[in-house]
């Protein structure tokens, strides 16, 4: 962290302060400072000192044999002395800005308390699937060779992570980086020599008792989860493990032990760039509709088979990235406009691992 910009360390000392972050704000995500300038670090200044601060990266989320570029925006903060006077307010607009001269489409950030965000224009998007297994079935489920995961495993993990068809990209020595995330165990189970399945549970503070990673054989992670099961205190009400919405051998897997999925949301997102949108739009309902974005890219405009009209921002969330998949609106409009809504939403998933 010795190159950065006196502002870049201010504000990593602020969110570290803030956000209760040990090592002078390191932040959770390595990926943040991993970029050879500060770039993801945003700040606002007044006299030379920072006042507000947050981390900004761009990933690339695979979906539905789609790439769609994401602006995650993380661990905004305002001194406590300083707040209330709009600060943080205009560190996000820049935040958004940057984030789209980057060429992302949306942003996405997570939030304990979303009123903040509400109120500027952020709104649910996306879905997860939440799992909460009781301690009592860890006698239940299928025991395997377990060990902690090295350094050294990293490109065997990405090949298993590459395999989920809903993921955020990651390149082999991202993976390494991210393993490598603080407050974090990694398990792997064996067949013989070979990595079969792994785990990720618990990063930094909030993802405690959380597996919030996992990847290979369906029976592999069930030993693997009984083995973190194994482990948790008696205080815990079960094992959380979060999963992408089409995670169907998962789903199946723990249905067999009668555990069920609660339908969570992915995130608070916003509209970065309508046109880019606009053009995902699309490609989803083919040649049912003709999808139009003004020179300006300040307005969408939907026209199907027998109506069509302006999409707002609201509306463009909706059809691509609807709260927990829900349909009914979508369905509605692809109706009313007439268009083949059949492809819509997108259920784009970020593991915790991608979290920032
Ligand atoms: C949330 C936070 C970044 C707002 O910073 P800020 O510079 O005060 O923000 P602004 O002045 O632009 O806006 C203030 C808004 O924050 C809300 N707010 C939340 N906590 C607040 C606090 N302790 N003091 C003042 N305002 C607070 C206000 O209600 C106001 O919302 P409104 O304009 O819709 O009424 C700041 O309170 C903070 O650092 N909180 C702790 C960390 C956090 O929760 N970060 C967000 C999740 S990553």
């Amino acid at each position: 962290m010795s190159g950065l910009r006196t502002a870049a360390r201010e504000a990593l000392g602020l969110i570290g302060e803030v956000h209760n972050l040990p090592n002078a704000g390191e932040p959770d995500s390595p990926l943040v400072l991993a970029a050879a300038d500060d770039r993801n670090l945003l700040s606002i200044e007044e006299e030379g000192v920072v006042k507000s601060a947050c981390a900004v990266l761009e990933r690339t989320f695979i979906c539905s044999d789609e790439r769609l570029r994401v602006g995650l925006i993380g661990t905004v903060s305002t001194a406590p002395g300083e707040r209330g006077r709009g600060r943080a307010s205009r560190l996000l607009e820049r935040a958004e800005l940057e984030l789209r001269s980057r060429g992302c489409a949306i942003a996405l950030l997570w939030a304990e308390d979303p009123r903040f965000y509400h109120a500027r224009g952020w709104r649910p998007i996306g879905a997860e699937d939440d799992y909460l297994l009781p301690p009592t079935l860890a006698s239940r489920l299928p025991r395997m060779d377990v060990r902690t995961a090295t350094a050294a495993d990293a490109p065997r993990l990405h090949e298993l992570a590459n395999a989920h068809p809903t993921r955020v990209e990651r390149s082999v020595d991202e993976m390494r980086a991210l393993l490598a995330c603080r407050g974090m165990q990694t398990r792997v189970a064996l067949e013989g020599e070979r990595i079969v399945g792994y785990t990720c549970c618990g990063r930094a503070l909030d993802l405690q008792g959380v597996v919030h990673e996992w990847g290979g054989e369906p029976h592999a992670v069930l030993a693997l989860l009984g083995e973190e099961l194994r482990g948790i205190s008696d205080q815990r009400p079960g094992l959380l493990v979060i999963a992408p919405a089409d995670a169907s051998s998962l789903r199946e897997a723990l249905g067999g032990f009668d555990v069920q999925p609660l339908r969570g949301i992915l995130g608070l997102g916003k509209v970065l760039d309508r046109r880019l949108l606009a053009e995902l739009l699309q490609r989803r309902v083919g040649t049912s509709a003709r999808v139009e974005c003004d020179a300006a890219a300040s307005t969408v405009v939907l026209h199907g088979a027998i109506g069509g009209g302006d999409l707002s921002d609201d509306s463009l969330l909706t059809l691509l990235f609807s709260e927990r998949g829900i349909r009914d609106d979508i369905e509605t409009l692809g109706l009313a406009f007439g268009f083949d809504a059949s492809r819509l939403p997108l259920s784009p998933f970020a593991f915790g691992l991608d979290g920032i």
